[in-house]
């Protein structure tokens, strides 16, 4: 399928100060030097604020992890998960066509779709609140026919069910997800052949279904109201109260947090504390990015009146370094990737204090290893290295 950016985009994005915090316990999860790894959850949350994601979003998510545009823009468009034209406010509809789903009939949910919301796939209904399209297969070919309805799974389908989904969503409700004929999972249509006597305490650990009946969120966008989150282990070691937890997820057992607080421990011995926790703080942040400069941090690094003979670098080769970054660096004087390579330990600690939203980063993304590399060895050899991120 040929997947393009929408022809009309916002003109900026920005994460509401709950989604921001939520955004940076993300990044947590991944090492030092791979916050790009949580490049999809970021994308997905940028689409669940917005209701799809456009250009404006999917840039602001490479910057916050100092990603080219490029690699961002690749992951957006892959995936049929992001959805990159305006769908539906209450509910896009993606139908499974492949083949088992094809067989029990898909092709009448498509019908159905047809009917009730719009004669082409990703067309708005008439009040704009539902589209729809047909995708690969979701996985749940046991339970065929069936559709991703936001982030749940709706099987068992049959035109009758899927009907009613789609008014029960209308009129404000949030249906069940899973099997819509009283499956638990994919056992025999026909009922349980075995364990048959443990079908109530399998019901009770059906967590996902619980979890999004309980919040009732199954089509509910995320629209900056919610309490701001942080992962588990940003919690001061306590358990994280259920309220204010990611869908789905559990408090951590004895054993994940005691792994948990080795690994902030190890974090925190590594590198810079993460935002602090507070509200305030968050929405501070989130307000002008901390963009102030810290003249007592280290050594500003001595800087140009403008670059040589009319030409910058891109000094966003440098593994870390967005756009966002670039400009920051550029109002410094810094123009070229041998004035970055000369930095010591005084610069280093400036940078790491200064840059917009993350500090740290320039020793934790090692640019003056990377800079140091292109000077010496060239651009082509250090691209090479990029790589792996040989620094
Ligand atoms: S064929 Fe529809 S989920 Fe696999």
């Amino acid at each position: 399928m040929l997947r393009r950016l929408h022809h009309e985009q916002p003109s900026s994005f920005a994460f509401t100060p709950a989604n921001l915090a939520w955004a940076e316990a993300q990044i947590t999860k991944f090492p030092v030097g791979r916050q790009a790894s949580a490049i999809i959850p970021l994308l997905f949350r940028a689409q669940e604020q917005e209701g799809w994601l456009s250009k404006p979003a999917i840039e602001y998510v490479a910057d916050m992890l100092g990603m080219p545009y490029i690699r961002a823009l690749e992951v957006a468009t892959f995936y049929f998960m992001f959805q990159l034209a305006p769908v539906g406010s209450v509910a896009h509809i993606q139908i499974c066509g492949t083949t088992s789903c094809m067989i029990c009939g898909s092709e009448d949910l498509i019908k159905v779709c047809k009917e009730k919301i719009a004669a082409h796939p990703f067309e708005l209904s008439a009040d704009g609140r539902f589209s729809w399209e047909e995708v690969e297969c979701l996985g749940a070919c046991a339970n065929a026919p069936m559709a991703q309805i936001g982030k749940d799974y709706y099987e068992d389908l049959s035109e009758a069910s899927l009907a009613k989904l789609i008014d029960d969503m209308a009129a404000g409700s949030a249906p069940r997800p899973g099997s819509q004929v009283g499956r638990f999972s994919s056992e025999p249509a026909s009922g349980l052949t075995s364990l048959a006597d443990s079908k109530g305490e399998r019901e009770a650990a059906n967590a996902s279904v619980g979890t999004a009946l309980a919040q009732a969120d199954v089509v509910k966008k995320i629209d900056g109201t919610e309490v701001p989150l942080r992962a588990p282990w940003q919690m001061s070691g306590q358990h994280a109260p259920i309220g204010i937890m990611g869908v789905g997820q559990r408090p951590l057992s004895a054993v994940q947090q005691a792994a948990a607080a080795k690994a902030a421990a190890e974090a925190a011995a590594a590198a810079p504390a993460p935002a602090p926790v507070a509200a305030e703080a968050v929405a501070a942040e989130a307000g002008d990015g901390d963009d102030s400069v810290d003249e007592s941090a280290g050594v500003k690094p001595a800087g140009l009146a403008a670059p040589r003979e009319g030409r910058a670098d891109d000094l966003k080769l440098i593994e870390g370094i967005g756009p966002v970054l670039e400009q920051r660096l550029n109002e410094w004087g810094i123009f070229h990737f041998d004035q970055i390579a000369a930095w010591g330990a005084e610069e280093i600690a400036f940078a790491d204090a200064n840059v917009p939203r993350f500090k740290g980063r320039c020793s934790r993304d090692k640019w003056v290893a990377q800079a140091k590399i292109i000077v010496t060895e060239g651009l082509e050899r250090f691209l090479e290295r990029a790589k792996t991120n040989d620094y």
